[in-house]
């Protein structure tokens, strides 16, 4: 089927006010034949939907394909810019390298680049970011906030909040987070955000936030190392995810507390972000390119920096660092 055919098929259950669509609806809103929408909900199975017909009603779709192209994150997309321009590959080296390029050619806020796989994903201070196919969630979404570059890594706790409240919303997990972005479940690692910006000395051109997230992996596809450090959604609630649903939600709660960034500043996500940490108030060592630190972790300055009260009562400011608990 076209793309474009699909993209208008999908959009009319979404739009639906029902949960079922006639085909007499359908036909009038494609402007074609009963026979051809016919052919076109068939064109949807062999492209992974089920879908139910039901006589006198119309059709419903029961399960999109375990997929997160454009489609599938389009149907039942109710954000008002987040995830409206998806760039999907299957497979890519990184999608923050996709992203960046696309950020310089003037993508808009709100675009995000996702891939089923990559080959080379990249985390935090040079490590790799194992992502392997159909499994997690990666993607990378641009934003244009018009805020001086040094409040740039207030993006990314917000997005570690927007993160853990979709998390929340669509299993019974709840999340701890460690600062300055890791999201946790039972100590191990689910969630990892990378940062990244693009500005000159007074205006940040554009925030790429790189967030991979571990969804459908069970214990033994992670290898044995990280087995001890990592985890999965699936694993932790014994479920299977919905990766398209994950990241709607993910934009819609972002795309909230991004509006409320923008007009009311930062207090607010500081404010949730602390109510989600699990770092504030403990004993942890932080281990930064030039030193190692033990203390108490007394809190976050309004730039999003870490107060680490050392073992002698000096508070250092950390503004990047490896942390154990
Ligand atoms: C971390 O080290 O905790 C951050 C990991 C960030 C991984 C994501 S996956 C999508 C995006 N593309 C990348 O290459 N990295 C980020």
């Amino acid at each position: 089927m076209q793309s474009a055919m699909r993209r208008k098929l999908l959009e009319i259950f979404t739009n639906a006010e029902t949960d079922y669509v006639s085909g007499q609806m359908i036909s009038e809103q494609l402007n074609c034949s009963r026979t051809a929408v016919w052919k076109h909900i068939e064109d949807l199975r062999s492209e992974g939907y089920e879908l139910e017909a039901v006589r006198k009603k119309g059709y419903r779709i029961i399960r999109v394909p375990n997929k997160v192209t454009s489609n599938e994150l389009l149907l039942g997309l109710h954000t008002k810019r987040m995830g409206h321009h998806v760039h999907y590959e299957e497979s890519v080296e990184s999608t923050q390298k996709i992203a960046h390029r696309l950020a310089q050619e003037d993508a808009v806020e709100g675009t995000v680049v996702v891939a089923e796989e990559q080959t080379s994903g990249r985390g935090r201070l040079d490590r790799v970011w194992y992502s392997p196919k159909y499994t997690g969630v990666w993607m990378s979404i641009i934003l244009r906030p018009t805020v001086p570059p040094q409040q740039a890594p207030q993006l990314t706790l917000l997005a570690a909040v927007a993160i853990v409240q979709a998390i929340e919303e669509i299993t019974d997990l709840s999340p701890d987070i460690k600062w300055p972005n890791d999201i946790l479940i039972n100590g191990k690692k689910l969630v990892g955000i990378l940062t990244e910006m693009q500005a000159d000395v007074e205006r940040v051109h554009s925030v790429i936030v790189g967030i991979g997230i571990n969804v459908n992996q069970q214990a033994s596809d992670f290898a044995p190392n990280i087995q001890k450090i990592a985890t999965s959604l699936s694993i932790e609630s014994g479920q299977q995810i919905n990766r398209a649903e994950l990241m709607q939600t993910i934009f819609l709660k972002l795309e909230k507390l991004y509006d409320d960034y923008l007009t009311h500043g930062f207090k607010v996500v500081k404010l949730l972000w602390e109510s989600y940490a699990v770092t504030i108030g403990k004993q942890i060592v932080a281990r930064t390119l030039r030193e190692t630190i033990e203390g108490t972790a007394k809190g976050i300055t309004d730039d999003g920096t870490l107060l680490l009260e050392d073992l002698h009562g000096k508070v250092h400011y950390i503004h990047s660092a490896d942390i154990s608990l």
